[in-house]
């Protein structure tokens, strides 16, 4: 099938395109828009910053790891595409000109489209919208104050436009030959036509909001065949309040997550903020998430503390399990061919949920220990407990024998002090370059000390204590 957007304002098509060719590739080598740089090629850098439009909004995304198909139906501005057709600037150039917020101009466009996708949707935490593009010569001050001049003024028209974007004769599926000898490109538009696409074609690799998949090709090059893209599932992306709690779909992006999970699990929405950055949260699902069985993604340890159910499902068979018992051993999940995350289900609950996530950056990090806790206390006396660890073990997984230990028992200090043997019990964290295993370990059982003082009303978080 062919692949349509609108790119700084012009329709493109294109035909017989390899489905994991990245847009970051196409931009400079076929199209000559050199604007959008290469840094690290895997997320990390935003270098490569373009802004991307469709039905839900402006966002910014990483084009070294946005494949063509994905952007089907949609708009895509780079930097070229940031000022007018006539030549004039947009409000965030003039201001970086102003606050002299550029040097070397490496970083600079793609510092330039976050900034105008943070314009575009009236975004004020610029240390936040800004915390995925890294810079190491101007500094962030001089850009952060252009960022907050130009919120200022309006929205130029022509960007504008990108939202009213319409491609009446966008199809989905296809079965055709793609470029580069690939199969085309797969994109069903519903999970029935998923399910039928995986029975027919159960290796299918599925590619979500690629911010795994799209390093296996730029880091690996690994060939994928066949593939599926699952951005255009309407019904995945959905949060549904249901009888049993919140449905939340399995291409449910990392944003939209946080922005459901502030007014019910606020430390969970504040973990998220730290997930990646603004364009990685923008792309990645929560599915994804889920599906890749990482030991060390932040999602899981978070939805096993709040009891979250997995609905999974092949052609026309469900099946539901709690989260936990989806991680089967280190890359071994609960899941077989064919099968695929359609969603999950966080029960509905008062909040008691605390997430503490450690690593070396605060923003832009992957954890080296994800500490989720709710624990329920009545009348001076621990209720219930669900602790659950990413970085702990090869898999997420469930501190089983501390909460054991602490059920049953007064709320106090030296109860989790006679809990402390058990976190052994329960993990045999490993060294890397992340952490030590004893450094894992020790900070594992601070982070229930700090829970419990969290919940006495002691200030916890290094951001707020002061000397
Ligand atoms: C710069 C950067 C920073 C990151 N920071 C973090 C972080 O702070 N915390 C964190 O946890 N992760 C982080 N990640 C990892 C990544 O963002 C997550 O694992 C993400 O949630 C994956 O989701 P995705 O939609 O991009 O998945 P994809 O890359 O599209 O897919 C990942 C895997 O899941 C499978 N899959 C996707 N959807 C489904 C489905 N519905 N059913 C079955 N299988 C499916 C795919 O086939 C693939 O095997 C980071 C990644 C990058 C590049
Ligand atoms: S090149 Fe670094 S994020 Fe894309
Ligand atoms: S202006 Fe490029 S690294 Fe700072």
């Amino acid at each position: 099938m062919d692949i349509c957007f609108r790119l700084n304002g012009e329709p493109v098509r294109l035909t017989r395109v390899s489905p994991t060719d990245t847009l970051l590739d196409w931009l400079r080598d076929r199209r000559g828009l050199t604007g959008t740089k290469e840094g690290c090629n895997e997320g990390d850098c935003g270098a490569c910053t373009v802004m991307v439009t469709d039905a839900r909004g402006a966002r910014a995304l990483n084009a070294c790891i946005l494949f063509l198909p994905q952007l089907h139906g949609r708009a895509v501005r780079t930097v070229e595409g940031i000022a007018g057709p006539d030549g004039t600037l947009h409000p965030v150039q003039r201001a970086m000109i102003a606050h002299h917020g550029s040097q070397c101009g490496f970083c600079t466009p793609g510092f330039i489209v976050s900034m105008a996708v943070a314009h575009f949707n009236g975004e004020r935490e610029f240390d936040t919208a800004l915390a995925g593009n890294l810079c190491r010569c101007t500094g962030y001050a001089p850009i952060i104050r252009a960022a907050e001049a130009a919120s200022q003024e309006p929205v130029p028209d022509w960007l504008r436009e990108d939202t009213s974007f319409f491609w009446p004769e966008i199809s989905s599926g296809g079965g055709a030959e793609g470029g580069g000898g690939q199969t085309a490109p797969l994109l069903p538009d519903t999970s029935d036509a998923l399910a039928a696409l995986l029975e027919r074609s159960p290796d299918t690799v599925l590619i979500a909001g690629a911010t795994d998949v799209g390093l296996w090709v730029t880091k690996q090059l690994r060939e994928l065949k066949p593939v599926a893209f699952l951005h255009r599932c309407a019904d995945l992306q959905r949060i549904e309040e249901t009888d049993a709690g919140l449905r939340v779909g399995a291409g449910v992006t990392l944003d939209r997550l946080h922005d459901a999970m502030v007014p019910r699990h606020p430390s969970f929405a504040a973990m998220i903020r730290r997930y990646g950055a603004a364009q990685v949260r923008a792309a990645a699902t929560i599915g994804g998430n889920i599906a890749n069985g990482s030991p060390i993604g932040d999602g899981p340890p978070a939805l096993i503390a709040l009891g979250a159910t997995l609905h999974l499902r092949k052609g026309d068979t469900r099946r539901t399990m709690p989260l936990e018992d989806f991680f089967l051993d280190y890359g071994r999940q609960d899941r077989v061919a064919g099968e695929f995350v359609e969603a999950v289900t966080i029960p509905a609950q008062p909040d008691r949920l605390r997430c503490y996530k450690l690593s070396k950056r605060f923003d832009q990090d992957i954890s080296a220990v994800c500490g989720c806790f709710s624990i329920t206390v009545e009348d001076g006396t621990v209720a219930a407990a669900r602790i659950a660890f990413g970085g702990m073990a090869g898999i997420p997984k469930r501190a089983a024998h501390v909460e054991a230990a602490i059920v049953g028992q007064p709320w106090s200090a030296a109860t989790i002090a006679a809990a402390a043997p058990e976190w052994e019990r329960d993990f045999t964290p490993l060294s890397d370059m992340r952490a030590s295993a004893r450094y894992r370990l020790a900070t594992a059982r601070n982070m229930l000390s700090r829970y419990f003082h969290e919940d006495q009303g002691t200030p916890a978080s290094v951001q707020e204590l002061r000397a």
